[in-house]
């Protein structure tokens, strides 16, 4: 069993291949993403590491689009990391990166094999040493989420899953909590704000709208990708979030999915990663009743944006 995934089921067969003539013996998995992701769990844990050692040294803060959207050093150093890397062995596969974005680069999906990367996902918290720090990735072919890996690198927790293989936690099965009723539930939320007065009213509306149900709390860790995955093992009940993006929700939509949980549009249509808004729950009888409580704000789409 691998370690890290917890998965059994990537058997591996020999086949005899001619390489310049020589014949070779070459290990070939039946599943032809697996290698993809045993790369990437290795490389986000390299990544995890140098936002480790980041945190024990001077940490210079720059801004993005506004004095709430920060970026540092760190993030670009670890999105190169990560690109080159995967670009090395797979020079052929496309990507979408938070800081490449940031840098002009596109942010369209097309059905080339892509990978979507938030090198660190929760740079405010990264930047006062709050401790829910990640890196997260999410690997798509034909535009379907295959595999997504997010590492919660400061309490070194590592979350896997591969589709149809279930989610892992350090190779351990992770599972949603299963709960149905809204009023038993904690639910998880961002206050990721960019000077919109309307949109901010609506979104302090919503928190209203949601503490009255009533539910037992509502929470702001900080990092969209771990907040999933704290859904995924059971430890919140539900998520929701208008304005984030898709290098914030690829690796943990994968993970939510495998997890037995529910993941859909605020709408409650089908989840859209492009459209940088989800609701995601332990069943769906809750991530409903989300939906139906929460006014939508606009906050326009990655894949137009740019
Ligand atoms: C942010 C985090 C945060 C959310 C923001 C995201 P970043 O990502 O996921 O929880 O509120 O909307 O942008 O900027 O730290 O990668
Ligand atoms: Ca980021």
């Amino acid at each position: 069993m691998c370690e890290l995934t917890g998965l059994t089921a990537c058997k591996t067969h020999s086949r005899r291949i001619f390489l310049q003539g020589i014949e070779k013996t070459k290990i070939v998995m039946d599943d032809p993403w697996m290698e993809c992701m045993d790369h990437c769990i290795a490389v986000t844990k390299e990544a995890g590491k140098m936002i480790r050692e980041a945190l024990q040294k001077d940490i210079s803060i720059m801004q993005k689009s506004s004095p709430v959207d920060l970026v540092t050093e760190t993030d670009q150093k670890v999105e190169t990391l990560i690109i080159s890397s995967i670009k090395k062995k797979y020079p052929d596969h496309s990507f979408i990166g938070e800081e490449s974005v940031a840098a002009g680069a596109p942010s369209i999906l097309t059905d080339n094999p892509t990978w979507i990367i938030d090198p660190i996902d929760g740079t405010t918290n990264f930047v006062h040493r709050f401790p829910f720090v990640s890196v997260s990735v999410g690997f798509t072919v034909n535009k379907e989420i295959e595999f997504g890996v997010v590492y919660s690198c400061i309490e070194e927790k590592m979350y896997t899953a591969r589709k149809g293989k279930g989610a892992f936690c350090n190779g351990l099965p992770i599972k949603v909590s299963g709960q149905e009723d809204i009023t038993k539930s904690l639910v998880l939320t961002e206050m990721g704000f960019k000077s919109d007065a309307q949109n901010f009213r609506t979104m302090m509306t919503n928190m209203e709208s949601i503490l009255s149900i009533p539910v037992h709390g509502i929470r702001a860790p900080g990092s969209a990708a771990v907040n999933m995955c704290l859904v995924a093992c059971g430890a919140a009940d539900a998520y929701y979030h208008i304005g984030i993006h898709c290098w914030d929700m690829a690796g943990g939509a994968a993970i939510i999915r495998e997890a037995g949980g529910v993941i859909m549009d605020i709408t409650g249509g089908p989840f859209d990663l492009m459209s940088r808004r989800l609701i995601t729950a332990s069943s769906k009888a809750i991530a409903e009743h989300i939906s139906q409580k929460i006014q939508l704000f606009p906050c326009g789409r990655d894949d137009t944006e740019n």
